[in-house]
């Protein structure tokens, strides 16, 4: 693809970059794709180990419940791991790992096998069966992999919750999932305190019923509370003669689930999205080789948490089933000083670098020094995910981090599709502020409100319309609802949520989530998972939480509030619910204000109007308010 004829604002990678990159050519994808996708699809699933190959590559015999690789068996941790021992990768770096304080561990993949059936002996000596949900609790420690893996290994499904999530937010995760096991870590570190993980999930624990066993990890040291009989050492329980080298894998069908990961959706209760050996395996390892140009010599450094699903494909499992060297650090960006990511780039030469466009703000709000002290050149491909990114902060990252030498990959995708659906190949002409055209195989289209194709330059829903590999199964638990949230909207295709316009050259923008998800920092989070905690206190009659723009942030969560009777709103009382939505949710769901009302915009059928709380906050028209109550 040229770029003479493009309008707007292009930018190109490095001729060099270009001429190392996978794919030379997207159009030549995109034949191949277009003249037939499964067998597309079919083909990049070839380079992965299967036990016995599939019957069909995808069966939409019971739409929306799409099945990929039928009849196919195969393992994800085997694909990472064991597929790799008999080749020289055997002693090559899987993992480098830095911790806040500077400590360094490295594992081989030889060496990440091992601990990975360690654990996995001992999670089946606890009785962890094939399809049994294991819940995992940590902050960034190779542990998180390992506990992963070793799930995967066996057949067990994990479910991370998100180490900055805390005691509600933990106990609905591991009540619905009605997991047995709970991996946690006493703490982790965040900007030189502890966080104490392990004192939250003992709160959680008394609120959740179903766990029997809970290992913990020593990461900080400090004092925890050891329950006997439920509470045991990782470190004593790996060190225990069941927990040999060798641990037998479970040959799983394409089709069995590898995890749950909740996300917030529109309303109601974090949602639980099923992804499965097989498919997520094929998405995955597609988008880290191709997008992200993963190659054999690179390191490679996704930012994210393990605990969101960037970390689940983009740390973990990506990489590891091309064979490549992950790298994770434990910290916050900015501490102890704004260089802190810049100087581990430049300490382990750091090839291709995944982040988050809030991050990429923060970075700039600091200034080019920072980053300028550092010998950045080891870096070929920059990566960007969460939220769109401002064309200023796109072109900071091109010029002051990237020297003008390295694609931005901005790469739109979510929990749901699990893998990356929209983004530049390395060596497409590049627009800041869009991902450009979706992967190979994959169509995708604006809609109007009637379902129509919305056309060219105009803002839409943003949909897709071929099923592809990593697509979210189902919701575990919730079929039905599955089916209402994604594929009732606009019928025979799946609703992303969010809002789009396609330009003249086919590049698709994606505006933000046209729902009550709201973004802050990247973070998905719900309203409704501000408003029950907040009503969860007993000052609090009714709530009401919006985002609102923010520099740095993306958005930020503004609530409303009704008190209960005799209750005064003030300062004090907005500080004990600010804490209070720290201690339920985390604190990355404390609002950034919050005002006491009278009443709340409300619809005859008494659904909060949060579009109309919206456009007060932000001083705009709210609009055709004729279905108001009141
Ligand atoms: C929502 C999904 C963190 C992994 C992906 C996020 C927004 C994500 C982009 C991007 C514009 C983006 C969308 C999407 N989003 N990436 N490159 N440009 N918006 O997964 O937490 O499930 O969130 O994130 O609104 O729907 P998630």
């Amino acid at each position: 693809m040229t770029g003479d004829k493009l309008t707007g604002e292009v930018f190109y990678t490095s001729e060099e970059t270009r001429n190392k990159a996978h794919i030379k050519d997207r159009a030549v994808l995109d034949l191949k794709a277009k003249k037939d996708y499964k067998k597309f699809w079919a083909d990049i699933a070839g380079d992965l180990h299967w036990f016995k190959k599939w019957d069909e590559i995808l069966d939409d015999s019971k739409k929306p419940f799409y099945k990929w690789f039928t009849g196919g068996e195969t393992n994800i941790s085997y694909n990472c791991l064991d597929r790799h021992l008999n080749t020289f990768r055997r002693n090559k770096l899987a993992l480098i790992w830095e911790g806040e304080p500077g400590d360094v561990r490295t594992m081989s993949y030889f060496r990440l096998h091992q601990e990975t059936c360690r654990f996995a002996n001992v999670l089946k000596s606890m009785g962890v069966n094939k399809g049994d949900r294991v819940t995992i609790y940590m902050g960034r420690i190779p542990e998180i992999i390992t506990a992963m893996l070793a799930c995967a290994r066996i057949g067990a499904v994990h479910s991370v919750v998100y180490g900055g999530f805390s005691v509600e937010s933990l106990t609905e995760r591991i009540e619905d999932s009605r997991s047995r096991v709970l991996i946690v870590a006493d703490g982790s570190y965040q900007r030189g305190k502890v966080v104490p993980l392990k004192d939250i999930a003992d709160e959680a624990l008394q609120r959740a019923g179903t766990v029997e066993h809970v290992v913990v990890v020593k990461r900080t040291g400090q004092p925890v509370l050891m329950e006997p009989g439920r509470d045991m050492w990782y470190h004593e329980l790996v060190s225990l003669p069941i927990a040999s080298h060798n641990c037998q894998l479970e040959v799983m069908s394409a089709e069995d689930p590898l995890f749950i990961l909740y996300t917030s959706g529109t309303t109601g209760k974090p949602k639980a999205i099923l992804h499965t050996h097989g498919g997520y395996m094929v998405g995955t390892y597609a988008t880290t080789r191709y997008y992200l140009d993963l190659q054999e010599e690179d390191r490679f450094w996704c930012s994210a948490d393990p605990g969101w699903i960037t970390g689940h494909s983009y740390i973990v499992y990506g990489p590891l089933l091309n064979g490549g060297t992950t790298f994770m650090y434990e910290g916050a960006p900015y501490h102890p000083y704004p260089n802190r990511w810049w100087q581990m780039i430049e300490k382990y030469g750091i090839n291709i670098f995944y982040t988050a466009p809030t991050a990429i703000r923060g970075f700039m709000r600091f200034g080019d020094a920072w980053a300028r002290r550092h010998n950045l050149t080891s870096l070929r491909i920059l990566g960007s995910v969460g939220e769109p990114i401002n064309p200023e902060a796109w072109k900071w990252y091109y010029n002051v981090i990237g020297n003008g030498k390295c694609p931005v990959i901005d790469t739109w995708w979510q929990t749901e599709t699990g893998m990356h659906m929209i983004a530049p190949f390395p060596t497409d002409p590049l627009k800041p502020g869009s991902g450009g055209l979706p992967f190979p195989g994959i169509e995708m289209d604006v809609l109007d409100e009637s379902g129509k194709p919305a056309g060219r330059n105009t803002e839409g829903y943003l949909v897709i319309k071929t099923p592809w590999p990593s697509m979210v199964r189902t919701l575990f638990n919730d079929p039905e609802k599955f089916r209402q949230q994604y594929w009732e909207r606009f019928p025979g295709y799946y609703f992303t949520g969010d809002s789009a316009r396609i330009d003249d050259d086919g590049y698709i923008w994606v505006i933000g989530r046209v729902d009550d998800v709201i973004k802050v920092s990247g973070y998905r989070l719900g309203s409704a998972d501000i408003e029950s905690a907040l009503v969860s206190h007993p000052a609090v009659a009714e709530a009401a939480a919006i985002g609102v723009p923010h520099d740095i942030k993306g958005n930020v969560i503004h609530a409303f509030v009704i008190l209960r009777d005799g209750q005064q709103g003030s300062e004090s009382l907005t500080g004990e619910l600010v804490k209070h939505i720290g201690h339920e949710v985390g604190p990355i769901a404390k609002p950034e204000k919050i005002e006491f009302v009278d009443k709340l915009p409300k619809t005859r059928s008494g659904k909060i109007m949060r579009r109309v709380l919206k456009a007060q906050a932000m001083g705009e028209d709210p609009g055709n308010i004729s279905t108001i109550e009141d």
